[in-house]
């Protein structure tokens, strides 16, 4: 779980935010400001008003570039890119000349040729993000939507709005994610944030083979028991297992995964009576959740879809707004 420390600088030469790549090292006064901006922008998403849109990127072209499958995240980058007024490009990478062979870098050249400001890029390949970030020019920038195993930092931010919004105060917060550690990008970004906003009681709960080993020197405690690991926690996340980045028998799966590790509302009970569950989604309901649970009153799953937007919003408008 180990990064490289000195990945590209996020940062311009006035110290503002030019890409979002990781949430590792990113200090707790950008986080809190960011978070901050979003709730400006929960107003504007705001179903009862009129107008959604704001121009702080008019005249802006927003390329989401996503070489794998997404639901949520692309569609709340486009509306959230929409709502912030720029022109929206959506590339299909399976009809594109990727299949024909074409590099990485080659597709952001000519994108950029065609004046792409700003690339959200989803990549199975950890770090290619980061690549991007050091190729384009320095007018251009590069948001991560999540890239192999590595990060997924909007996801993160939308998980600390999340809890922020329903629990207030990230100190003394206990907070227990579930499942495929390992394999989660958006597993690391929450802990990364987590740390640095000033939750001091982060578990992991999980078989032994979907856990990372260094762990412990994020201060994580382990769990491999649900019994154990979930008494008089404020927050409950649930992940899906990534069995797309395993070898086939790396975990018990589907009904013998749900036996052991699966959010059912017996298990729920020993968290606080108000604890919240979060799930990044998508979920796989009789796998990691018992549907009771998703859709429980203690399930705040589609409100971290909705938050999604503002915080896009906000990073989007950090990044390349004026
Ligand atoms: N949470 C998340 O990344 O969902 P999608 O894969 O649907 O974007």
């Amino acid at each position: 779980m180990s990064e490289v420390k000195q990945i590209v600088n996020q940062l311009n030469a006035e110290g503002n935010l030019r890409h979002l790549l990781t949430l590792e090292g990113m200090p707790k006064e950008q986080i809190i400001h960011i978070l901050d901006i979003a709730q400006q922008f929960v107003s504007v998403t705001d179903p009862a008003r009129e107008v959604k849109k704001v121009p702080l990127l008019r005249g802006k072209s927003v390329f989401n570039l996503f070489f794998e499958n997404s639901t949520r995240t692309r569609t709340t980058f486009e509306i959230a890119a929409n709502r912030l007024s720029a022109d929206v490009i959506n590339l299909d990478i399976l009809t594109s000349s990727t299949a024909k062979g074409e590099s990485l870098l080659d597709t952001i050249d000519n994108l950029v040729a065609m004046q792409a400001d700003i690339f959200i890029v989803r990549h199975s390949v950890s770090k290619a993000p980061i690549e991007i970030a050091q190729h384009v020019p320095d007018h251009v920038h590069v948001v991560n939507a999540g890239d192999g195993s590595h990060q997924h930092p909007t996801q993160g931010l939308l998980d600390m709005y999340t809890m922020r919004h329903f629990k207030r105060d990230f100190k003394g917060l206990k907070v227990a994610i579930i499942g495929d550690i390992v394999h989660s990008r958006v597993a690391k970004s929450n802990i990364f944030a987590l740390r640095t906003l000033g939750c001091e009681d982060i578990r992991v709960i999980g078989p032994e083979s979907l856990l990372p080993k260094d762990l412990d020197m994020l201060g994580v405690k382990v769990f491999h028991s649900m019994e154990e690991g979930l008494k008089g926690v404020d927050v409950v996340m649930t992940l899906r297992i990534q069995k797309e980045r395993m070898e086939a028998g790396q975990v018990p799966e589907g009904e013998a995964f749900f036996k052991q590790y699966g959010l059912t509302p017996a298990r729920l009970a020993l968290a606080k009576p108000d604890a919240i569950v979060m799930h990044p989604g998508p979920m796989n309901r009789g796998v990691e959740i018992d549907s009771a649970v998703a859709d429980g009153p203690q399930s705040v799953i589609l409100n971290q879809v909705t938050f999604g937007i503002a915080v896009r919003m906000a990073v989007m408008s950090i990044v390349a707004g004026n």
